[in-house]
């Protein structure tokens, strides 16, 4: 857009629009009729929603300000409205309390409170009584606190950190003993692959963090893969499987790179026909699949269980969030705080990551940075949905273990987890970090690795 309309109509509306506050003529002063929340909290928060906040984030509750109707203005507000709406809708079920804010809500909330970035900035030139106060501020990030101690995945934090954008991970895990033993036999099963030289465990080496440590993975005949695998610790807390989640579950996920020609090569009937001939196998499926038997169906189900028992719990953050308060040193601490500032809008949750899709490269160009040709992983989300809005989204990666899943991102392109924090912080924050704030970013990050059978992940 010609940048001289664009100013002239800046400076028009902030001469214009404080006059017509004054005079009332705005949208604006009209308070809509404010729906009350469900708690006396919370109703405090929700109002602050209603009168700050919905004009942009709730579809069809915007009160147009007077300047609407002019072309530049209507076209500006309508992208702040579709941009707000594809981080965060607060509808009416949300604002009365009648729905429940997700997690990711709360962080991504979280996030904006503690960076003072809503509403923004150019907004606020002209809606002056929009600015949160330090009151309203702090009442939101108690609501969200107490949120938070609300979900089950904060049952084992401390009294005092369960308003974490962390959770710790469950020491125990309710899966069928039976299924884990058949799974984690297929797991390691090279019979899964076309010509018996591959199982899962090649490219998720369970002593590797879950991964092959490659830039990105070999498949049967040495083909090189176009992409860097991901670990299998702690997946089943993703919201969708593969980096672009064009996967489910674990269930359907596990299909994939069986019948995939550029990693296992193998067609379903022929593992199935191969398992057949191993009476230890037809007796396990037997007593665990009674009705069903050794299917296609059958084998990813019982993969996808051994996974559902890969966590890695008991690292020193988790032992910290269990409330081991002198466990972390003070450079930990003070890592823990930038990535609550800077990156726990993304990486949070019990796996610290896995839980949306977002964009790589929100405030610089990851490509061009890194430079060589952009490839057809490189689309991310896009290859699945198609519209324009997802391309170069990735799921966002779990951060459990990251201290030994090198190499990182999409492409495996950074071996040094010094690196990735430097580049995530200039792509996703636009931020230089210094040399002390990366390398106390980076200690916080390896107090995530856990353990796994009882072992340390890192040896
Ligand atoms: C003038 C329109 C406007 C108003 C008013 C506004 N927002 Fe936003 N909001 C946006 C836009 C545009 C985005 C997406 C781009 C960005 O993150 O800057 C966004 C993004 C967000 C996000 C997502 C952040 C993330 O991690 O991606 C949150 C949370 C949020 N807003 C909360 C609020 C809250 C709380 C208020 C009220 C105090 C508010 N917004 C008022 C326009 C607005
Ligand atoms: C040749 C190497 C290779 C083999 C063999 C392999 N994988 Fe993978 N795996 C990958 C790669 C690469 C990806 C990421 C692909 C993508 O996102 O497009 C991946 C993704 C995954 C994911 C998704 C993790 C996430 O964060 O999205 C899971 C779970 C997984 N594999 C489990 C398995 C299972 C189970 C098997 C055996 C049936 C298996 N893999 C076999 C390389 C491999
Ligand atoms: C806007 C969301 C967002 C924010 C904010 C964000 N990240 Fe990320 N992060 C991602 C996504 C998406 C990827 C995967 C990108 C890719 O692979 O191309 C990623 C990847 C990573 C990886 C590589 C993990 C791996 O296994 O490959 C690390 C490490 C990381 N982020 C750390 C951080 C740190 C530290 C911060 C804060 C300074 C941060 N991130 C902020 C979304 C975000």
């Amino acid at each position: 857009m010609n940048k001289k309309p664009l100013l002239i109509l800046l400076g028009a509306v902030v001469v214009f629009l404080p006059l017509s506050n004054l005079l009332g003529l705005s949208g604006k002063n009209e308070p809509i009729s404010v729906v009350s929340g469900s708690t006396p909290n919370f109703s405090k928060v929700s109002e602050v929603f209603q009168n700050k906040c919905v004009d942009c984030h709730s579809p069809g509750m915007t009160r147009m300000p007077i300047y609407a109707n002019l072309p530049i203005a209507k076209q500006l507000m309508e992208k702040d409205i579709r941009n707000a709406t594809a981080r965060l809708i607060l509808n009416k079920s949300l604002y009365s309390g009648e729905e429940k804010f997700t997690a990711l809500d709360l962080a991504r909330l979280e996030g904006v409170l503690l960076n003072n970035s809503m509403p923004p900035h150019l907004y606020l030139s002209m809606h002056w009584t929009a600015k949160l106060t330090a009151d309203e501020k702090q009442t939101i990030l108690a609501w969200i606190s107490e949120e938070r101690s609300k979900l089950t995945w904060s049952i084992d934090s401390s009294k005092d950190l369960k308003g974490e954008p962390i959770q710790p991970l469950p020491l125990k895990v309710t899966v069928d003993d039976k299924k884990i033993a058949l799974g984690q036999k297929l797991f390691h099963d090279t019979s899964l692959s076309g010509d018996n030289t591959l199982s899962c465990a090649s490219c998720h080496d369970l002593t590797k963090g879950g991964t092959d440590q490659a830039k990105v993975a070999t498949g049967i005949k040495g083909q090189q893969g176009p992409i860097n695998s991901p670990t299998v610790f702690n997946a089943m807390y993703n919201v969708a499987q593969f980096w672009d989640g064009r996967a489910k579950d674990l269930q359907a996920q596990a299909a994939g790179p069986v019948a995939n020609p550029g990693e296992m090569g193998e067609q379903w009937d022929n593992v199935i026909a191969k398992l057949k001939q191993i009476p230890e196998y037809q007796n396990a499926f037997q007593t665990i699949y009674e009705q069903q038997g050794l299917t296609k169906e059958t084998v990813t189900d019982a993969i996808a269980g051994f996974e559902q028992s890969l966590v890695t719990p008991d690292s020193r953050f988790d032992k910290y969030l269990r409330g081991d308060n002198g466990i972390l040193t003070a450079d930990e601490k003070s890592g823990y705080e930038l990535f609550k500032l800077n990156c726990a809008s993304c990486h949070n949750g019990p796996a610290v990551g896995g839980l949306s899709f977002e964009k790589m490269g929100v405030k610089q160009d990851y490509f061009k940075l890194r430079g060589g040709q952009l490839t057809e992983a490189d689309n991310g989300r896009f290859n699945v949905t198609k519209e324009e809005k997802d391309r170069h989204f990735f799921k966002v990666p779990i951060l459990r273990n990251v201290e030994i899943t090198y190499p990182y991102f999409h492409d495996g392109s950074v071996n040094n987890l010094n690196d990735a924090v430097r580049i995530m912080g200039q792509v996703q924050r636009n931020k230089n970090f210094n040399d002390t704030e990366i390398n106390n970013i980076v200690s916080f990050l390896k107090t995530l690795t856990g353990t796994y059978s009882g072992k340390s992940l890192k040896q």
